[in-house]
């Protein structure tokens, strides 16, 4: 099994005359995942913060030095798609507002009041959902189509979604076993996740004005049903969760996150390269 998770940053310029939306031919896919796009920064912002309050607990060195390059590679994540915001600010739309209020309302009131055990749990289930939207994307082709720029953002963060996405779970397993823990953090995290992102998704699709377009409500059943079959495929994957013996390394999509990486180094210029592993500071030295 695959344990290793490389530190790399999005080298990619991302180019302001990206189209709004771009993956022609569906609005509907384009604002889904740029509603994604506004949602990771604050989200993974989370994620960091979480796992950072953790570092001093883990015991384990390896899963120590796993949580320390997946705190980069979620930290470049956040970084990389905030670039990408001020495509959709020139673009016209309006979503800071709402993320702010998400930041503050959801994650924040979450970091102050939520026992760590809790927060953990929470970064676990979210953190599979994000590997498996990535199994789907990557599996499916889905964006094959796509603007180069934004195809390889997505495809980036989408494998580095699969390669890291042991460690969250990995840690819930060290800090809390607890299995009525976890349906917890899948309770609040899975409702929560798809109604922010649809959500968002609406808005931009209103602020379109194609929200009630024929075309729009045929391109939602072809993503979610007749052909790339969201909405059974998820129920399928989130299920799978809520196995007492479920562990994320039994989707075996490790050659998918490799092969999409080693092409995005390889092109010229490199849209992803390797970065230092970043260094422990004192605060999380292992317990
Ligand atoms: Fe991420
Ligand atoms: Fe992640």
């Amino acid at each position: 099994m695959n344990e290793t998770i490389t530190p790399r940053r999005f080298a990619s310029k991302l180019s302001s005359d990206i189209p709004k939306h771009w993956l022609p031919g569906n609005e509907v896919v384009s604002s889904i995942l740029n509603a994604y796009t506004i949602l990771v920064p604050a989200n993974e912002g989370f994620y960091v913060r979480t796992l950072k309050a953790c570092m001093p607990r883990i015991a384990n060195e390896q899963l120590h030095a796993r949580c320390r390059n997946f705190i980069h590679q979620e930290a470049q994540h956040g970084v990389a798609h905030t670039r990408y915001w001020d495509n959709l600010d020139a673009q016209g739309y309006r979503f800071r507002t709402f993320e702010k209020n998400v930041d503050k309302l959801v994650f924040r009131v979450m970091e102050k009041f939520g026992p760590i055990s809790l927060r953990v749990s929470l970064v676990s289930c979210v953190e599979h959902i994000n590997s498996y939207i990535g199994h789907e994307f990557l599996s499916q082709g889905i964006l094959a189509q796509a603007d180069p720029e934004v195809k390889d953002l997505m495809e980036w963060h989408f494998a580095e979604e699969i390669e890291h996405r042991r460690v969250a779970f990995d840690l819930l397993q060290a800090v809390a076993p607890n299995y009525a823990l976890r349906v917890l953090g899948f309770a609040l995290t899975a409702g929560l996740f798809y109604s922010l992102m649809c959500a968002q998704a609406i808005s931009l699709l209103a602020q379109d004005g194609i929200l009630w377009r024929k075309e729009t409500w045929r391109q939602v059943k072809s993503h979610m049903g007749s052909k790339h079959q969201m909405v059974r495929r998820t129920l399928k994957h989130l299920f799978d969760y809520l196995q007492p013996g479920f562990h994320p390394s039994q989707t075996g999509d490790d050659a998918l996150a490799e092969e999409v990486l080693a092409r995005l180094a390889s092109t010229t210029p490199p849209a992803v390269a390797p970065t230092q592993p970043s260094q422990p500071r004192a605060s999380e030295q292992v317990a």
